[in-house]
């Protein structure tokens, strides 16, 4: 996490620096910071807190300097105070650095330069970069030797340096005594470059480069850029010279505003049934119907599945188990896969933390399709975990490309870069951190995967096929529903939990991973304690929780397990607690078992998932917000896990 802009050019740097500081503020709001260089000086202003308190700061300075970095922060070396805030300077304060991520043999890089005779300020890991980068300007000095950018010691001395850092880190760098350079290096956390007209830019993600510009050029793991007003050149960090060019972005600046929404998490839970719209006109072949009723009567089928995900023919060749690896809500969209992908296509699949799976992986086996899932399209844990999978598979020469899938709504992301099958769920961004539409997207990615995987390995009668799309196809409108008839109901509900400390959510079968996920937008925006559990699983142990403080909330959908489900709540009821059923209307069992009832359409339970989600989601949302929380920034998190 974190985000470092940059800037080089002929405008006054702050304003754009601050401005591109704001679209990043979703990946880490525990400090900011900007440093220029203003008269052969670098000048460096650095505020604790989110972003407002590093503009209060800049207030009525005029600072008419031409380069700078900037940096949002989110604490992982070092407490969240100002003298941990990015830029971190080397002891002469010539050289300044902003970087996302970590560098993991900074202490004992700290311990050397120490010996050196370097001044340390803070207790990052960041700043032994700058200490480096100055200690290798002496070397390159003295030398004088030609060397990779060859007008440039500055540019060789940071190349040079980041070929010492050992972790994942992107990083920009100025320098006082090169007023027109701009260096910046990536390992493994993003980093994009933005084009201008003699001016350039670079970020950690798009949004801070849009407003500017929409020509951009993502560099690659080790790859490290130097940027002058003239242009910019890419070197490998062994100082080799790359021909790349630049990229046109495609960008609906509507995604980046609240659009009279109180906050972007309200907004992005409105913005779902387009998502899902969008998302299945993506995929759905609209031909296929009429192709399977003009051959009804044989007993052939057509050669062409009711979804086109583009994907190549041999990866559905031979396809024997499928491994997931994902983390949090994404995690969550990616149990629901798999009981999607077991139920529908008969396939057995694993899901697994990527942060537990990259130190422990399963054996691996030729016909295993490994699927990646981030919203971010950056999470480390993800893509280390891919990127292992890669290697497994290179090292007993298994062609790996058919058998990787990502799914995100970031196909520009490092995801995207990574591997080479990618379903775009057509989420667009997502401002809020507390991930919802995303959610929404994913979902729907893998129903559509999972009927695509059935038709071609014939697990599916037409019928059921047919059955299933139709239901996706009704999936918007329903959710339109449930957001017109319900959420002033659930804000008003949300008043009565304005002293809870605890909540449970029960749900089973394909609703346990929605239950796994209202419990965590409950606790990420609200602070409330809140578990998850699968209902029949809550008599072996959590039932001890609870009393008549504590709300259980119980997802139950007529289906396989409704009886159970309602079973389940009842045994909660005889220990007093307060009973909340997310439920179609109209169920007699239901409205006798629960104290309140959210209704939800009735819709086949295999597609519930997408309707019983949105009432969570509203419900987490209306009680942070009515405790006066900061829904979209909420404490202690990021948007983009870019650090292990
Ligand atoms: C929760 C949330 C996080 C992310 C997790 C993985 O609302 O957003 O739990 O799901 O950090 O992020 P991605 O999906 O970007 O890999």
């Amino acid at each position: 996490m974190c985000g470092i802009v940059g800037y080089i050019g002929t405008q006054a740097a702050s304003g754009i620096l601050l401005e591109g500081l704001r679209k990043l503020e979703y990946r880490g709001y525990d400090s900011a910071g900007i440093a220029t260089i203003l008269n052969n000086t670098i000048h460096c202003i650095r505020a604790k807190g989110k972003l407002h308190n590093l503009q209060e700061k800049l207030e009525g300075e005029q600072n008419p300097a031409q380069i700078g970095i900037g940096h949002t922060r989110w604490a992982t070396h070092g407490k969240p105070e100002e003298y941990n805030a990015h830029p971190h300077t080397d002891t002469q304060r010539r050289i300044a650095v902003v970087q996302n991520g970590i560098i993991e043999n900074y202490r004992e890089l700290r311990e050397e330069l120490k010996a050196l005779g370097h001044e340390f300020r803070s207790e990052t890991d960041t700043e032994t970069i700058p200490h480096l980068i100055a200690e290798e300007m002496k070397q390159v000095e003295e030398a004088s030797t030609p060397h990779a950018g060859s007008h440039s010691p500055f540019f060789e001395a940071v190349r040079r340096a980041v070929n010492t850092l050992r972790g994942a880190f992107a990083i920009a760098v100025i320098n006082a005594d090169y007023p027109d350079e701009l260096i910046v290096a990536r390992q493994q956390a993003p980093l994009v470059i933005g084009f201008g007209q003699g001016e350039f830019y670079c970020a950690s993600d798009t949004p801070a480069l849009v407003p500017y510009t929409r020509a951009v050029l993502t560099l690659e793991n080790g790859e490290i850029a130097r940027l002058t007003p003239l242009g910019v050149e890419v070197y490998t960090f062994e100082g080799q010279r790359l021909k790349k060019s630049p990229r046109t972005l495609n960008w609906n600046p509507v995604m980046v505003e609240k659009q009279g929404f109180k906050h972007f998490m309200l907004k992005e839970i409105y913005e779902q049934p387009g998502v899902v719209r969008a998302c299945l006109e993506a995929y759905l072949n609209d031909q296929w119907e009429q192709e399977e009723l003009k051959i009804q009567n044989s007993k052939f089928k057509t050669q062409n599945s009711p979804i086109r995900l583009n994907l190549p023919a041999d990866f559905y060749t031979d396809l024997q188990q499928i491994q997931i690896v994902a983390c949090g809500t994404s995690w969550h969209a990616a149990l629901v896969g798999k009981y999607l992908l077991e139920q529908l296509a008969e396939i057995p699949t694993q899901v697994q933390y990527a942060s537990e799976f990259r130190y422990a992986p399963s054996p691996l086996t030729p016909n295993t399709l490994t699927i990646g899932v981030t919203q971010s399209g950056e999470t480390a844990d993800t893509l280390a975990a891919l990127e292992m999978e890669i290697r497994r598979r290179q090292a007993l020469a298994i062609d790996y490309q058919p058998r990787l899938l990502g799914i995100t709504n970031r196909p520009e992301s490092s995801l995207g870069d990574l591997i080479p099958n990618i379903i775009d769920t057509h989420a667009g961004i997502e401002i809020g951190v507390a991930a919802t539409k995303t959610f929404s997207a994913q979902l729907v990615a893998f129903y559509l995967l999972a009927i695509d995987l059935a038709y071609h390995r014939n697990t599916l009668a037409i019928d059921q096929l047919e059955k299933l799309l139709n239901g996706l196809r009704q999936l918007p409108a329903e959710i339109e529903m449930i957001l017109e008839s319900q959420e002033r109901y659930i804000e008003e509900l949300a008043h009565n939990f304005a002293e809870t400390q605890d909540f449970i959510f029960l749900g089973r079968g394909i609703n346990f991973p929605i239950a796994l996920e209202g419990a965590l937008k409950l606790k990420e925006i609200s602070y409330i304690h809140a578990e998850g559990y699968p209902a029949g699983e809550m008599k072996h142990g959590p039932i001890a929780l609870l009393d008549a403080k504590v709300p259980v909330v119980t997802i139950a959908m007529p289906g396989t397990v409704f009886e159970k489900v309602l079973s389940n709540a009842q045994e909660a009821r005889a220990r007093d607690a307060q009973l909340i059923g997310i439920t179609p209307m109209d169920e007699k069992d239901a409205e006798d078992t629960f104290d309140t009832l959210i209704p939800v359409p009735h819709v086949d339970e295999i597609l519930s998932p997408l309707v019983t989600v949105i009432p969570l989601q509203l419900l987490a949302y209306h009680i942070a917000a009515r405790r006066g929380l900061d829904v979209d920034q909420p404490r202690n998190l990021a948007k983009s896990v870019t650090v292990e």
